[in-house]
């Protein structure tokens, strides 16, 4: 150990596929000698981290906030024991990730840190659409959000006025309310008729997409989505009529 202290990568694994993976994150995890490693990573990735000391810390909601204490001390122990320490988060760490309070143990306990991005769901789920999030015309605005506040069960709502003004918005955890989402969305604002899709599983071989608009979405009209999943609001996200762009191209 160089110094008093380990070293320790706040890494972004990317949305689901391995193959989504930057190749500097593949790179720290050949190296490193422990990976702390968050519940949704896929175990092709975690693999590839051969010999190092593998510690899943995947946590469910509800009980979040002591387990996020815990994995924070875990990570400063790892760090005061080993050279190279990587913690491993879905998607992009500095999205809905709680890196805030890691890098606050981290600097807490003097240990010095990197941070190495993701493929975030948001973005992953606009690959499986073949929708750009922006549009010329369309789009010039791109909310990430979340109804959930992470204080425990009160809610804030700051997020209703982030997808209400944004011509995009994309919802993450927030699936088990979908309906309740949209009933708040459409009460401050959002037009009725706004299309939304729901992307199950961006990047994985059984992906899903479940569309309809927001006002169907608060009658319930979706009964069932699979985990995780994002909400994806906006017009952008309107099914294109395939013919009818054929005709528009003077096909
Ligand atoms: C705790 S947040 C972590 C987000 C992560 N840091 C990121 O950048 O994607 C977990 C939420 O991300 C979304 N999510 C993660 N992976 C996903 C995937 N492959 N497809 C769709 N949504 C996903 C879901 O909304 C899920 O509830």
């Amino acid at each position: 150990v160089n110094g008093l202290h380990g070293t320790v990568w706040l890494v972004g694994a990317g949305p689901g596929a391995p193959d989504l993976l930057t190749l500097r994150a593949a790179r720290l995890l050949q190296e490193a000698d422990v990976v702390l490693y968050d519940a949704l990573v896929h175990p092709e990735i975690v693999a590839l981290a051969g010999n190092a000391r593998k510690i899943s810390v995947g946590k469910r909601s509800g009980r979040i906030s002591t387990e996020q204490r815990f994995i924070d001390r875990a990570l400063v122990e790892a760090a005061r024991h080993h050279a190279r320490v990587v913690r491993l988060k879905g998607g992009d760490p500095m999205l809905f990730g709680r890196a805030q309070e890691e890098i606050d143990a981290l600097e807490a306990a003097g240990i010095e840190y990197h941070v190495v991005p993701g493929v975030t769901a948001a973005l992953a789920a606009a690959a499986e659409l073949r929708t750009p999030l922006t549009s010329r015309g369309l789009s010039r605005s791109v909310a990430f959000a979340t109804a959930r506040s992470g204080r425990g069960t009160g809610e804030d709502d700051g997020w209703v006025d982030a997808i209400v003004g944004a011509d995009t918005g994309i919802l993450y955890m927030g699936v088990e309310h979908a309906a309740r989402i949209a009933v708040s969305l459409i009460a401050a604002g959002k037009a009725a008729l706004t299309p939304v899709a729901i992307v199950e599983r961006a990047s994985h071989p059984d992906s899903r997409t479940l569309r309809c608009t927001l006002a169907g979405l608060a009658r319930g009209e979706i009964a069932e989505i699979a985990t995780p999943a994002v909400l994806c609001i906006g017009e952008v996200f309107a099914k294109r009529d395939a013919e009818a762009l054929q005709i528009a191209a003077g096909l």
